[in-house]
């Protein structure tokens, strides 16, 4: 089963195989975000905002340390750390 990531800015779409970061998956297609910590959940910088698919109940304790409340309400997660299962739309 795939899954389909798609990029609201570029339009780009990328089908792959659940199971890998959402960073992962951005650099093995050659997307870079800012990763200061190298994708270790330490510094925040990877945040994203995720417009449709974001299932609020897989955050992690590392997500909820880097992100504010306000950020999570707004479906901001961190890419080292969010796994996507379903389509979902990234807001890059
Ligand atoms: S790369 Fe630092 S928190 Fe994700």
């Amino acid at each position: 089963m795939y899954i389909k990531i798609t990029f609201s800015k570029s339009n780009k779409i990328i089908d792959t195989i659940p199971g890998s970061t959402l960073l992962q998956i951005l650099r093995h297609n050659n997307i870079f975000i800012p990763s200061p910590c190298g994708g270790n959940a330490l510094c925040g910088g990877c945040r994203v905002k995720i417009t449709k698919g974001n299932d609020l109940m897989d955050i992690s304790a590392e997500e909820y340390d880097k992100l504010s409340d306000e950020e999570i309400k707004r479906n901001f997660r961190l890419s080292c750390s969010y796994i996507p299962k379903e389509d979902i739309i990234v807001e890059i």
